[in-house]
């Protein structure tokens, strides 16, 4: 065999045994991304370029032992381009953890031109995330693109179908497939890491996959929106209102445009429902969650809670009940006493209640880029070093049905903020409801400084007046305010805030 043709045998046998392209081999061996195509199309290389790459190509095998983790990265926005420039500053350090080098080999966006602040240079270009998912030329996916459908899906699927590990940050698509894509990832002996998909930057998925022992959890509970807080916090620090905080949290890029899937609590729903597949053992259910959003908070809210020693927050809830296991989400006056009080501003924070280390508090920043591609890279870490557990703690087939707890059965102290008409006999109409259903009255406050301004369609004025119950039954509740509003001596619809004794 001629030299030349020994050399572009072991040229084609180097790119095709790493299943790399040959622009690749092109940049990373021979410095001339054309090489291979020009050695194809007849161009013999000098003989002193050959043994330059002859040599690049044994150091580089010499090397081998420890191959880099190869890293596909699919979405370069917040998370995706901190991600990537997060392992290309720190690779000496991430090396020196994990005794092998993580490269980034092949990305993937919808612009080609934006610039993210990422190197590039050396790195596969896709414009189809599942084509990226299924390249010979990664190790491990990485999927920050988002969605709970479409390409997101598609490339996790497309990954895990090939036994190829998966990482995301992506909720939305947890939440919705979660227990399938669990499934998949046993069948083929894929890993799916997902620890920045709850709480951003908050290890509690490691934690509640790796950290308990055999610790049973009660309960979890948490503060899961970041944007939620936000906004609660400055209501509470500083007596705006609820539109004048949101449009600062939009300004300061806390909150998306379109804030409803934030404020009206469906995003603390899709972390819970993971949160509670972990916990409890079950299938994952998004939609069997009761939810209210905070949109309905008021200035007024803030501060009678606060004068009573209580803080309000968008709690995630999850315990296991007689009747099954009852999920919510909705804002709770929390006594200012509790750790979760304290939780403040974007800070995210998640209580697990468990029989053998009673209450573990975890807390810190539940979104950005940094934190988030943190959570992300700790996930890679433990992919890298062979690290197994089932995706949702226990093997899929053992997850049980999920069983929904009835909301109505719910037990607790409740705040209630009414508009009372101001005619003769309407307190007296109000207490005495109360009392028929069996609910004790903690206090009642009626203060000029709490109006909401809310007329009665008659015209007749109203007070606002506040009413704090001692433990009593949600159904109780609810059929004692039907009955208030049926007697017509309150105006609009009555606040309800649910108390939780922390
Ligand atoms: N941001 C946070 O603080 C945070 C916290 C926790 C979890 N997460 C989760 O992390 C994921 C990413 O969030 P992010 O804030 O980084 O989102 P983002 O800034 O909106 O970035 C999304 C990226 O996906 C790319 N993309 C969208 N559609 C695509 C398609 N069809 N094909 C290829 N690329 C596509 C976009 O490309 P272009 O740039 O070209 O438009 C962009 O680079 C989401 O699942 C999110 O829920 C985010």
């Amino acid at each position: 065999m001629s030299d030349i043709h020994s050399f572009r045998q072991a040229v084609e046998t180097f790119i095709a045994t790493r299943g790399w392209t040959p622009t690749r081999f092109g940049r990373t061996i021979a410095g001339d991304p054309l090489f291979v195509f020009d050695l194809r199309e007849g161009r013999e290389p000098r003989s002193e370029t050959r043994a330059r790459i002859l040599k690049a190509m044994q150091d580089f095998a010499d090397a081998g032992a420890e191959a880099p983790l190869r890293i596909g990265v699919a979405g370069l926005g917040n998370v995706g381009a901190t991600l990537v420039r997060i392992i290309q500053k720190d690779g000496a350090e991430l090396t020196r953890k994990l005794g092998r080098r993580i490269a980034v080999t092949a990305i993937c966006a919808r612009s080609r031109s934006r610039d993210r602040g990422i190197d590039a240079s050396d790195v596969e270009w896709f414009d189809d995330p599942v084509a990226l998912a299924k390249w010979d030329g990664i190790d491990l996916f990485v999927e920050l693109i988002g969605g709970e459908d479409g390409p997101a899906l598609a490339a996790v699927k497309a990954a895990l179908e090939i036994g190829r590990p998966v990482v995301t940050a992506n909720k939305a698509l947890l939440a919705r497939h979660g227990v399938e894509l669990a499934k998949l990832a046993e069948e083929t002996g894929a890993q799916l890491g997902f620890e920045a998909a709850v709480a951003g930057g908050i290890p509690v998925i490691k934690t509640l996959r790796e950290g308990l022992g055999t610790a049973k959890i009660e309960r979890v509970y948490g503060i899961m929106n970041g944007t939620c807080n936000y906004i609660l916090t400055r209501m509470g620090n500083e007596g705006i209102g609820f539109a004048e905080c949101l449009a600062d949290a939009q300004r300061l890029g806390y909150a998306e445009a379109d804030p409803t899937f934030d404020v009206g609590g469906f995003d603390t729903a899709h972390k819970l429902a993971i949160l509670a597949s972990l916990c409890f053992g079950c299938e994952i259910a998004p939609d069997e969650i009761f939810v209210e959003g905070i949109t309905t908070i008021s200035q007024a809210d803030i501060k009678v809670a606060g004068d009573l020693g209580y803080k309000i927050k968008l709690l995630g809830i999850a315990q296991r009940s007689a009747d099954g296991i009852d999920q919510r989400v909705h804002p709770t006056l929390v006594p200012k006493s509790s750790s979760i009080a304290g939780v403040d501003g974007v800070l995210n924070a998640v209580t697990l209640v468990t029989d053998h280390v009673s209450e573990l508090l975890l807390a810190g920043p539940g979104a950005g880029g940094p934190p988030t591609a943190s959570s992300v890279l700790s996930d890679i870490l433990d992919i890298a070093r062979g690290t197994r557990v089932p995706p949702l703690g226990v093997p899929s087939a053992e997850l049980t049905p999920y069983v929904q707890a009835p909301m109505r059965a719910h037990e607790g102290g409740y705040y209630i903020r009414l508009n009372a008409k101001d005619v003769p006999g309407a307190f007296a109409a109000i207490a005495s409801r109360m009392g028929a259903a069996g609910i004790s009255l903690e206090s009642v406050i009626q203060r000029p400084d709490l109006r909401v301004d809310d007329p009665a369609a008659d015209g007749t004025a109203t007070r606002t007046v506040v009413l704090l119950t001692h433990s009593t039954m949600e159904q109780a509740v609810r059929d004692a305010l039907a009955k208030i509003a049926s007697d017509g001596f309150i105006a609009g619809t009555p606040q309800m805030i649910r108390i939780e004794q922390l």
